[in-house]
């Protein structure tokens, strides 16, 4: 093992070694040509090998690419290159060519070669299973595919926060810890708060609504919770919820928000992704495609629909994955349900004051994944509110300080739910909701 400090790190008593930090070069720089003809220094890992009697190829990766090394026999590099295993940490050095045959079109002449840490064999091979792969998620997390998957991620909240940020939003941090549910006791995950029972929290929606009575316009990008038993591929245990909220708003008005948002991450994307969304290949045209406004019916006209492709089901029953897919094919892209019975929604949800039977309660549905948003109306009367809560067999003193909201000053108001990783899942057309979050939680995984 070599110290890195005192390789890399620039010191003020080494000048030659300072030169040195400085000539570490991102491979992605060196594919982008601006190297070609000179020499450069990299580091990285060992990404594959291949040996022919004359020369051993490496492929190198760091953060930003993968590159070819050549290493010539006679060369000083030669036993280091031959000694040398998958996933070892190295630094490389030798002069850029243009290679049409190399991946990516440029190779390094390599004559200096050094190995950080030495890698036992490495567990994934070729032949692997999805099951497998997440078993090993803290290694597989350096595959070309896994990479780029939580590059797009990380360039979408930075999108989603940007869209926010334009409509005047102001990004608020809620707890995680919460003594009343949001979301109905069934998928609640319990825990030991000192002495106390409470929970982890589902959704920061009700906690959103106490911050719009001092800011209007709220949103979060936070951690819920659910425990699911669902094995789906659309349900974790532990998902990242892009949460808004906005005084004096609408159902129709956080529909409007909703598709804009939506449309907004899937245009903008496409740029700053271009080489991901490539290597995932993703079709960019199906994003460009999604163009608000998006599709309504109602909750009725979706019963009707479903009925006709043969499906038996009841006015006032849920949507399950089943359903909201054969609906969704017919779209082909994002559409809203609305107008749902009142009794399959929330306790909060506001119900329409000429129909008390239906929430005025809205779901986003993409094709295969179903429901990627929950938004709607709040319930704003103090009376019906408390109605709700009892109603729906909860405990009144859980959710006094709710109460509270409509008590002081109540407005119409309304907010909505994303699931970051259905949205993902969805765009980048992966096969579940787990390998849109680079450590999955579901109910047989919490490891690694
Ligand atoms: O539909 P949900 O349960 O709605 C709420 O929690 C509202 N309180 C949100 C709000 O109005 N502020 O959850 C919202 C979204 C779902 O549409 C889905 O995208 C995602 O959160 N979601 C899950 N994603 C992955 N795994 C799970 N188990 C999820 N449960 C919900
Ligand atoms: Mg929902």
């Amino acid at each position: 093992m070599v110290d890195l400090a005192t390789v890399f790190k620039p010191c003020s008593l080494q000048p030659k070694k300072r030169m040195l930090a400085k000539a570490v070069m991102p491979i992605g720089d060196v594919l982008d040509g601006r190297y070609e003809g000179k020499f450069v220094q990299i580091r990285g890992w060992v990404y594959r090998k291949r040996e022919t009697k004359h020369v051993i190829f490496i492929l190198i990766r760091d953060a930003t690419g993968v590159i070819q090394c050549a290493i010539k026999r006679g060369s000083l590099a030669w036993d280091e290159a031959e000694r040398i295993t998958i996933e070892s940490s190295i630094i490389a050095s030798g002069i850029v060519r243009r290679d049409e045959r190399a991946p990516g079109g440029f190779e390094i002449a390599v004559d200096k070669l050094h190995t950080i840490g030495l890698a036992e064999p490495f567990p994934i091979t070729k032949d692997y299973s999805e099951e497998f792969l997440r078993d090993v998620r803290h290694l597989w997390l350096r595959s070309r595919k896994m990479n780029a998957i939580i590059k797009v991620r990380a360039e979408l909240l930075r999108l989603i926060r940007e869209f926010f940020q334009r409509n005047g939003f102001i990004e608020v941090s809620p707890p995680m810890f919460i003594s009343s549910a949001c979301e109905g006791g069934a998928t609640l995950f319990g825990l030991k708060y000192f002495d106390e029972d409470i929970y982890l929290t589902q959704s920061a929606q009700l906690h959103l609504e106490a911050l719009i009575y001092s800011l209007e316009k709220v949103y979060c990008i936070a951690p819920s919770f659910r425990a699911e038993r669902s094995r789906t591929i659309r349900h974790l245990a532990e998902f990242w919820h892009v949460e808004a909220e906005q005084a004096f708003a609408t159902m129709e008005d956080m529909m409007e928000l909703e598709e804009g948002l939506v449309g907004y991450a899937c245009s903008q994307i496409v740029e700053p992704c271009r080489k991901e969304l490539k290597l995932l290949n993703v079709d960019v045209q199906r994003l460009l495609n999604v163009i608000p406004p998006f599709p309504r019916i109602t909750y009725d006209e979706a019963v009707q629909l479903l009925r006709k492709k043969g499906f038996e089901i009841k006015w006032g029953e849920d949507l399950g994955f089943d359903e909201e897919r054969a609906l969704a094919e017919a779209f082909g892209g994002p559409f809203f349900v609305y107008a749902y019975p009142r009794r399959i929604k929330a306790f909060y949800c506001k119900a329409y004051r000429d129909n008390p039977e239906l929430a005025m309660s809205e779901d986003m549905l993409v094709p295969k994944i179903g429901e990627i948003i929950t938004g709607g109306a709040r319930e704003d009367d103090k009376d019906e509110l408390i109605k709700r809560i009892e109603e729906f067999g909860l405990r009144r003193e859980d959710y006094e300080w709710y109460i509270d909201l409509r008590r002081y000053g109540t407005v119409h108001h309304s907010g909505f739910g994303l699931g970051v990783e259905r949205l993902l899942t969805w765009m980048l057309d992966l096969d579940s909701v787990m390998d849109a979050i680079p450590f999955p939680r579901t109910i047989r995984r919490f490891y690694p």
